[in-house]
């Protein structure tokens, strides 16, 4: 199918576009209440973060334990700008999806007593994070793989959606490349955007290369609402050598066992940042910390510092962190021996659309999301841990509610579909190198958005990113159309990223703005969401007392 014939045209009850934890799961769901299709950009179960997560899954499982301490330490680590709802939802159902996924046949790591084992991660002070090894993510990915083989959901492999389409005011489908280039239009009474999130629009980055942020931009160019996309977490520990590897991560579950933060003098400089919880900090805590050192002159000299697990007994790291010590002795460091560099890499959006917290309707009728697509979840810095156990939750949800949803009759208006097909052929004139405007948004972001930013700074940044939005991007062949549509979408992420943080004149988790007035209590300023859409954005004040 070419970009020039008709589409091929696909109809549905659910349509979901992402096909990382929550995408597979809120597929899953929905299958229950109708016909539904679900988009994947790579082989389905490869792509995104969630197979590359490694640490865990939080859930309150033991009596010692409980939801509200779960809660609470979510609203303390993000500086209290969560929606309490959602922050409540997460925290109460995510027990039940993790046994939804040990019914199915996932394999965690078990204590002596055959429970579901528990380790400590960053800004908790219960040991609450479940997992299988440091390969948490790809067992999940695998139970829920096998899962939706059992439903009759249709799965469209190598398929990057491109743009939503409306009827009316509702979205009622999507148009789609496939791996050759060919348009595909699929129609449904709803759509659920699970497409993940939007590091990868920074240089050093743990995400995969699909992490271009396409979820923010289809949602935004439908018109929804976003909130809070200036909140962006920079995971502590991502990899510095060897050049090819830079940001991969490494695990958190590194220190939750007990691996410990040195500098170039060998100063264990969390003692001074944080120290009642020193390297098990909040993310926020701990990457300002390792950031500071580095620019201070403490860190190594390829611009990182040294994560040391050399007092971990050996058979600890062989038994709980096999990854990491396959990876990092494939890059060169026998961790049961010597220290590995490491440096802040960005990891997590914690802002996205604008969603209902029991039903994740986004403000446009007929388009959810979940997973990471979707904000207000974790505030303004996520636990470690929170994310795996929301794509569960929220993916349920959504699913459930796109399912429920009445059916609609409507039609596509044969002019979107015009208007984008002589988008994708204007790229095949184009004469802007894609790759090449992708490293340049890097090195953009990097200067003006990255862990501290200023007014200055985010609005050169702004400048930048709208010269280079407006290049007139050259895909080769028609397989590389995706990859334009990809780079368009980074940069439309990074304007949304960039002018939320211009909205938000005060630092909060990890929004740090080096030019606001002293820090205030993160529980009672007076912001709230900062937002924005195609029609409205701002901050929201709150009364707090
Ligand atoms: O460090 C990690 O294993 C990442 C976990 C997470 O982001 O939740």
């Amino acid at each position: 199918m070419s970009i020039l014939t008709s589409p091929e045209r696909t109809d549905c009850h659910v349509l979901v576009i992402g096909s990382g934890g929550a995408g597979v799961r809120a597929a899953i769901e929905a299958s229950r209440y109708g016909d539904t299709v679900l988009l994947s950009k790579a082989i389905a179960g490869k792509g995104g973060c969630t197979p590359m997560a490694e640490g865990g899954y939080n859930a309150v499982l033991r009596a010692q334990d409980s939801v509200e301490a779960h809660l609470r330490e979510t609203l303390e680590s993000g500086a209290f700008l969560n929606d309490p709802t959602l922050a409540q939802t997460l925290v109460h159902n995510a027990p039940e999806r993790l046994r939804d996924l040990l019914r199915r046949g996932a394999v965690f790591d078990v204590t002596e007593e055959g429970e579901v084992a528990q380790r400590y991660f960053g800004g908790q002070k219960f040991p609450r994070t479940c997992y299988a090894g440091d390969r948490t993510g790809h067992e999940i990915m695998t139970t829920l793989m096998e899962w939706l083989r059992s439903t009759p959901v249709r799965v469209f492999h190598e398929t990057s959606a491109i743009a939503l389409l409306k009827s009316g005011d509702a979205v009622t489908g999507a148009l789609a490349l496939d791996r050759s280039g060919g348009l595909l239009l699929f129609r449904a009474d709803s759509v659920i955007l699970a497409a993940g999130g939007g590091a990868k629009i920074y240089a050093s980055s743990t995400n995969s290369a699909s992490g271009t942020g396409e979820g923010y931009a289809l949602g935004y160019e439908a018109g929804a609402e976003l909130i809070d996309m200036e909140m962006v977490q920079f995971h502590p520990t991502g990899a510095v050598l060897p050049p090819d590897a830079k940001g991969r991560l490494i695990t958190e579950a590194a220190r939750g066992e007990g691996g410990i933060l040195l500098n170039r003098l060998g100063e264990r400089f969390m003692e001074r940042y944080d120290p009642a919880r020193m390297e098990l900090a909040p993310r926020d805590v701990v990457s300002r910390a390792i950031a500071t050192e580095i620019r201070e002159g403490r860190g190594t000299i390829n611009g990182g510092v040294y994560l040391d697990l050399t007092r971990l007994a050996p058979a600890v790291i062989e038994e709980r962190l096999p990854v990491m010590l396959e990876q990092c002795l494939r890059f060169g460091v026998d961790i049961r021996r010597e220290s590995v560099e490491v440096a802040p890499a960005a990891h997590h959006v914690m802002g996205g659309l604008r969603i209902d917290p029991l039903t994740c309707r986004t403000t446009v009728e007929g388009l959810y999301a979940c997973g990471e697509t979707a904000g207000g979840v974790h505030g303004a810095n996520r636990l470690g841990g929170n994310a795996l156990a929301e794509t569960q939750v929220f993916g349920t949800l959504a699913g459930e509610a796109a399912g429920k949803a009445k059916p609609r009759a409507s039609s596509i208006p044969a002019k979107q579909v015009d208007d984008q097909r002589r988008r994708l052929e204007a790229f095949r004139t184009g004469d802007a190198n894609p790759y090449a405007l992708l490293k340049r948004l890097h090195e953009i972001m990097g200067e003006g958005a990255g862990i501290f930013r200023n007014e200055a700074g985010l609005k050169k940044a702004l400048l930048e990113i709208d010269r280079i939005s407006r290049a007139r991007l050259h895909a080769a062949a028609s397989r590389n159309l995706a990859d334009c549509c990809s780079v368009r979408n980074a940069c439309t992420t990074a304007m949304l990223v960039c002018r939320a943080a211009l909205l938000r004149e005060e630092s909060r988790g990890a929004h740090m703005r080096t030019d606001d007035a002293p820090p205030q209590s993160e529980e009672r300023s007076p912001f709230g969401h900062t937002f924005l859409s195609l029609s409205r954005e701002g901050i929201e004040r709150r009364d707090r007392p």
